[in-house]
């Protein structure tokens, strides 16, 4: 068995553990945390999405952002009326009964906003969310501009060519929506004959740290993967962070604040190497609530690889498996408040999610003026296997992205498992 240590870990300690001698520093209560998840539209679908999608056991690594998804949805939900539009709320209905129709677009619309005026302080974002049809039925201007001003959801007429050009158009959109990033894979069907309504998202996330880390450029570490063990570049970190054990199910919870606190990441992996599938098995907004309600300051030495996430989604399945099923079907679907029915009727084509995020070691720039923390006989932290990830807003409580990393890109250190 080789040690797990860094050596970047072993050489700093001393000096951190001198640090770490002032009485009760490291003991202090955690502050004040947002909102709880319990109550939260885009943790509910976020959650029931993300079961919905690693129940296929062969998915390797997986994004969406759950508010955006959320938000779009609620739009569209909003255009809709009879089942169709019970089917959305549905969706969007959380376990505590707080919120629900009215109240929880009102969430959204609100987190969505918070969400992106933080764009450029706590991470770097790049998102698009558009509703694509053909030109007739012709799609109500009022929906549009509620759409857009309430959701960032923007229309967008697709071209009179046939499903190829349609495609072209789509991933061409995508690509922009993500600022341009190479490599995110590119829808390769889609219906979207007349009357179809196709739903996209894209978003591309960094996370500027409220510390940086550092980089290990000498020395690639290896990641235990589901499918291949590589080589990545890891980045360490000791510090005081957000932290729990659960020994019971052999979870570590890890919550890692980005610049100026809007938002964290957290982090929820094995104490082994493993599959994720036993973890996903457990993974209830009840359990989730709890883990993060106990996470407390601790200090910690993370490692953590450095690596993008990337995901492309086509979400019809899993949206019907979770009860949409109306919108899809062109005589039971009513989008009357989309289109004026006399005109035409529309339905549900396509609901497609581009996402990725990259972890990477820089901070944010209101990180300069913070104190040195006393670091005390750290504990590790060290990701070198697959692990559950989020992201979630420090303020409004909103799941701002989900996904799981099981396959780090790299050179493959044996043959396939
Ligand atoms: C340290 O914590 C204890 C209780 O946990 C408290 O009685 C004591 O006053 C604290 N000391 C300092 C220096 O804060
Ligand atoms: C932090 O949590 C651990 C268990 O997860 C517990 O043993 C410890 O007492 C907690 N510390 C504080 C300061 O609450
Ligand atoms: C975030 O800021 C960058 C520039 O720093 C800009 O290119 C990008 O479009 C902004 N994203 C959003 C969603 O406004
Ligand atoms: C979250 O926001 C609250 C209130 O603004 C703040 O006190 C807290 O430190 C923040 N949490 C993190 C993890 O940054
Ligand atoms: C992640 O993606 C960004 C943007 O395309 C790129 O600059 C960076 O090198 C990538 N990181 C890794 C580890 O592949």
């Amino acid at each position: 068995m080789l040690p797990r240590l860094p050596v970047y870990i072993l050489i700093s300690m001393p000096v951190l553990l001198v640090q770490g001698s002032t009485a009760n520093s490291s003991k202090k209560s955690p502050p004040p945390g947002p909102p709880p998840p319990l109550g939260d539209p885009s943790w509910a679908l976020g959650l029931h999405l993300y079961r919905a999608l690693r129940s296929d056991s062969s998915s390797v690594n997986t994004l969406f952002s759950p508010l955006l998804l959320a938000s779009s949805l609620g739009a569209l939900g909003g255009g809709s009326a009879g089942t169709t539009s019970s089917q959305f709320q549905d969706l969007l209905k959380t376990p505590s009964p707080t919120e629900a129709g009215a109240g929880a677009a009102k969430l959204l619309s609100g987190a969505l906003k918070s969400f992106t005026a933080a764009n450029g302080t706590s991470f770097y974002l790049h998102t698009s969310s558009a509703l694509f049809s053909k030109q007739t039925p012709p799609v109500s201007q009022e929906f549009v501009k509620g759409s857009q001003a309430r959701f960032r959801l923007q229309h967008r007429p697709l071209g009179k060519g046939d499903s190829k050009a349609d495609l072209k158009q789509l991933n061409g959109w995508a690509k922009a929506g993500l600022g341009g990033l190479e490599g995110a894979a590119p829808v390769a069907e889609v219906q979207a004959k007349a009357g179809a309504l196709i739903l996209a998202n894209a978003v591309r996330f960094k996370g500027l740290w409220e510390r940086e880390f550092s980089e290990e450029s000498t020395d690639h570490r290896t990641f235990l993967g589901k499918k291949k063990y590589t080589k990545v570049m890891m980045m360490y970190r000791a510090g005081l962070y957000r932290h729990h054990e659960d020994v019971e199910n052999m979870v570590q919870v890890l919550e890692t604040p980005l610049c100026e606190g809007k938002a964290s990441v957290v982090f929820l992996m094995p104490f082994h190497v493993e599959t994720l599938a036993r973890l996903e098995k457990l993974l209830t907004l009840e359990l989730l609530s709890k883990w993060l309600e106990k996470t407390n300051i601790t200090s910690l030495s993370i490692s953590l690889p450095k690596v993008n996430i990337t995901s492309t989604l086509s979400l019809k399945e899993q949206l019907s498996a979770l009860g949409l099923t109306d919108a899809w079907d062109q005589k039971a679907a009513d989008f009357s408040g989309v289109s004026d029915k006399s005109k035409g009727k529309l339905h549900l084509g396509g609901v497609l999610h581009w996402a990725s995020l990259e972890l990477a070691a820089q901070a944010g720039k209101g990180s300069a003026n913070l104190e040195e923390e006393n670091v005390d006989k750290p504990k590790l932290f060290y990701a070198d296997h697959p692990f559950i990830i989020f992201v979630r807003d420090n303020v409004t409580g909103a799941l701002l992205l989900m996904g799981a990393l099981d396959h780090a890109e790299g050179e493959a250190l044996h043959d396939e498992l």
